[in-house]
């Protein structure tokens, strides 16, 4: 208790000398950039004439399949080597194409985190303790298990016919892959524990107020896992934007909100509503851009939901004593090693399931996505091959969610001042002197951006949202980098995701390794970033929708983005 308070003490006084330091910082008017105002247009004249329409673009064939012979051994920092590859070949491993579960079977009910019982826990443990068991050589063990997910975060392997390595991160291959990936763990688990077809994982629901904690079973045994943030230990309630602001005393200190726990629940609501609603109102807003097969069929463009909550809720759990890569879940070569990654997981799937229902249903239809495929072993030891286009139905899986309710469905975020108010202090702005040399996000970047369409009828709202991006995120390989970005905001210092000017966040994790190239175009793997934003019900909410442009703002929320480079900012629409 005594340690809780020393602690909550020390958090306040740092967080009051980070925020006299952004003060400070913002005074000075060499380091406030008012900025990009003009290669901002430089780019987009530049790139006329590429699509704007936002649809998934039809491109040449482009069907991704890991080639396993291929598997690149990888190197951690010089301490500490990182060997994901599975001990033996794999190329003389005879596959089979995946086969449905015979519908007959019950399905498997993955219930949340809070509301399971003695006998579910127990039966857990136990398929837990013996994959925990099992040795290396067995793609059953718990380590062959955690060390798939580092291959595809690192891009272990190439890809079929190219050398091009594959990552499963910051694309639409995002949920797809972790769907698998956890449905094969099931499928395992429940096999450790003779034949159970009934067994389902649990999903830790922190999107909603009883599961904005760590779940009480993964803070014992087999479930605990050591390298966590002690500090984020319940009842600390999650922080779903979870940032490492940048201090100038420690390289790469995270920052705690400094919210109580109802102010945090409450901004972790208005954060869910803009990542699953306002902000995602299209398929790649939510999805991510399209991966394609070959060296020029790579993007990096993740959807909301991979952004936050998915990737700050990483950084969140992982250990503070690892600083920087907050290993093991701040970093994707070691997070599956930590047993709460599998219930974090399930809920990514459910709100995958969750955002689909509630924009009827829709899917993506580009071959090239739903025939891409992956190998997994199943519980029977052999290895599947299996498509996209298999596990877009969880019924035909056999699985299913257990309902639990959606309370930020509707938590429409409110402006932070009065839109008067807003309004006249934004005139007075137009005036600011642009200065040039703002690429670097290393403070606060704030800029004005055209609008093409203004008054657009609700009609025309509906067929095409109207996106805010980020394009040519640059960031520095081994950094974590996470900005902010808010519209029309009149002070950035007050400014976090509660308030309706937040129109979205970066949030980039490393794969936390240095990728050894042997015979692979690494190249691809680096390429730039562009974050896109739905932004159309912010417009209308902030009565701009009519003004022909608007400003933006980018934060830095990260040590990491000092180094971190913008192309620009551009509007854009998305059907
Ligand atoms: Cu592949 Cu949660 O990351």
């Amino acid at each position: 208790m005594e340690a809780k308070k020393l602690g909550l003490v020390l958090g306040i006084s740092t967080i009051v000398a980070a925020f006299t330091m952004i003060l400070h910082l913002l005074e000075a008017p060499q380091v406030q950039h008012a900025l990009l105002g003009e290669f901002n247009f430089i780019i987009p004249a530049m790139l006329k004439g590429a699509s704007s329409s936002g649809k998934y673009q039809q491109g040449k064939a482009g069907v991704l399949l890991p080639n396993l012979t291929s598997c690149h051994e990888s190197m951690g920092r010089s301490d500490l080597p990182v060997y994901c590859c599975p001990p033996m070949n794999q190329s003389d491993v005879a596959f089979i194409d995946f086969q449905f579960p015979d519908p007959s079977l019950p399905l498997r009910v993955r219930r949340p985190t809070h509301l399971l019982d003695e006998n579910y826990i127990a039966k857990y443990k136990k398929a837990i303790t013996i994959m925990k068991s099992l040795p290396d050589t067995d793609p059953r063990s718990y380590t062959r298990q955690a060390n798939l997910h580092c291959l595809f975060c690192t891009g272990a392997y190439n890809q079929q016919d190219s050398n091009s390595p594959l990552d499963i991160h910051r694309s639409w291959l995002f949920f797809p892959w972790h769907r698998m990936l956890i449905y094969f763990h099931e499928r395992i688990l429940g096999g450790l524990i003779i034949g159970d077809d009934t067994f389902a994982l649990p999903f830790w629901p922190w999107d909603i107020p009883e599961g904005m904690v760590i779940p009480e079973m993964y803070m014992k045994a087999p479930f605990f896992h050591e390298a966590r943030d002690i500090s984020h230990f319940p009842p600390s309630v999650v922080d779903l934007d979870y940032s490492c602001t940048a201090s100038s005393s420690d390289d790469y200190g995270c920052f705690e909100s400094g919210l109580g726990p109802e102010d945090q629940v409450y901004t972790n609501l208005v954060m869910m509503y803009n990542q699953m609603v306002a902000g995602a109102k299209k398929m790649e807003l939510f999805m991510g851009c399209p991966y394609k097969a070959g060296e020029g069929g790579s993007c990096n463009g993740p959807g909301t939901l991979e952004l936050a909550p998915h990737n700050t809720v990483h950084k969140w759990v992982g250990s503070n004593l690892n600083p920087g890569s907050r290993e093991d879940m701040g970093v994707f070569y070691s997070a599956a090693r930590d047993p709460i990654f599998y219930p974090h997981h399930a809920n990514i799937d459910r709100l995958w399931e969750v955002w689909t229902k509630l924009h009827g249903n829709k899917v993506i239809t580009d071959p090239d996505w739903l025939d891409s495929s992956f190998f997994f072993y199943d519980e029977k030891l052999q290895l599947n091959k299996i498509k996209i286009r298999d596990v877009l139905s969880i019924t035909r899986l056999r699985y299913a969610y257990e309902k639990v309710d959606f309370p930020w469905l509707n938590n429409r975020p409110r402006p932070s001042v009065p839109l008067e108010v807003a309004r006249n202090v934004l005139k007075t702005r137009q005036n600011a002197k642009l200065q040039r040399n703002g690429r670097f996000l290393d403070s606060t970047l704030r800029t004005r951006v055209n609008r093409p369409k203004l008054r657009r009828t609700k009609k025309e709202k509906d067929e095409e949202e109207e996106i805010l991006v980020v394009h040519g995120i640059d960031v520095p390989e081994g950094r974590y980098v996470k900005f902010d970005v808010y519209v029309n905001v009149v002070n950035e210092t007050i400014m976090n995701p509660r308030f309706r000017e937040f129109a979205g966040t970066f949030v980039h994790i490393d794969p936390g390794v240095i990728r050894v190239a042997r015979e692979a175009n690494l190249e691809t793997l680096r390429k730039k970033t562009d974050l896109k934003l739905g932004i159309s019900e912010l417009l209308e909410d902030l009565e701009a929708d009519g003004d022909d442009s608007i400003w933006v703002t980018l934060v830095p929320r990260s040590k990491g983005c000092i180094n971190a480079t913008v192309d620009g900012l551009r509007i854009e629409y998305i059907r």
